[in-house]
């Protein structure tokens, strides 16, 4: 592919990071990467500092849809957090280095943990739409990753996947879900490139490979952030039936509305979680 680290630089991430160190004099305990309809919460941050990514030399300004893509650092239910609204998908052509940049910003800044939302297709057939899974582990189906290239100051060359979802943060989100009368799922999430949802085949393929749920996103910032030692805890929203499991062709919409009718309930999960995470 040959698109891996030309954007966004050892010296333009360190520069960024700086940018944002200048901004904020303090340093965020979580950044929350939010998907699915859930970026409304980037509005709710207390003394919230704006950041847009086109103040980041480096970064282009738009994400999904072509959405404004900014950091909102403050306080969410009294913790330090740094939200990133607005993500960059390797399906709108973004190179992984541009994909996981402003996670390996916030790292070089000093964050130490990372929680992440995305939307998924559920694959599993105990799942329905509107269950909310918490990421066990993944497949990383987008046959590249964000670390080709050189080794970046404060990461890893060879980083250990094999706890790559803290234990310790997943024990907490089953606590806090059972606390809030939450069914929460677990599963393991295959990352495809998109845009184009799979074949039934395809979903087939994937649930013999050990997937229960299938999404776009997620993670090229989880494999930047364990090459740096974050901490990470990640949830799919299932939005949909897989391809040929739902009995109904697959569409945006349908991922949209789901979204939308579960925000209030992974509001509940992210808000508690932030409250609780060690
Ligand atoms: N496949 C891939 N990505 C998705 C899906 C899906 O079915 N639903 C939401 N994001």
């Amino acid at each position: 592919m040959g698109d891996e680290g030309s954007v966004m630089d050892e010296s333009e991430i360190t520069r960024a990071a700086g940018l944002l160190r200048e901004r904020l004099d303090w340093t965020p305990e979580i950044m929350a990467v939010l998907g699915s309809g859930l970026g409304f919460l980037a509005d709710a941050v207390d003394e919230p500092v704006s950041i847009p990514f086109d103040e980041i030399p480096g970064l282009p300004s738009a994400g999904v849809a072509g959405h404004q893509g900014r950091y909102v650092a403050g306080l969410l239910e009294g913790r330090r957090v740094l939200v990133q609204a607005g993500r960059f998908h390797v399906y709108e052509g973004h190179p992984m280095g541009v994909v996981a940049a402003p996670v390996r910003i916030a790292a070089g800044m000093g964050v130490e943990r990372l929680l992440l939302t995305n939307a998924a297709g559920g694959i599993n057939r105990r799942f329905s739409p509107g269950t909310i899974m918490v990421l066990e582990d993944h497949l990383n189906l987008m046959w590249r990753g964000p670390l080709v290239g050189p080794v970046r100051e404060g990461e890893e060359r060879f980083p250990d996947m094999s706890a790559a979802y803290d234990p310790e943060f997943r024990e907490v989100a089953r606590r806090v879900a059972l606390g809030l009368d939450l069914e929460l799922a677990r599963g393991v999430y295959a990352a495809v490139t998109g845009p184009s949802y799979e074949t039934p085949a395809e979903i087939r393929m994937l649930a013999a490979l050990g997937a229960d749920a299938v999404g776009m996103s997620t993670v090229p910032e989880v494999i930047a952030a364990r090459a740096a030692g974050m901490r990470v805890l990640a949830f799919s929203l299932i939005t949909n039936l897989a391809a040929g499991i739902s009995p109904t062709p697959l569409s945006h919409q349908e991922v949209l509305e789901a979204g939308r009718e579960a925000a209030g309930r992974f509001e509940a999960l992210v808000r508690a979680l932030l409250t609780e995470l060690p």
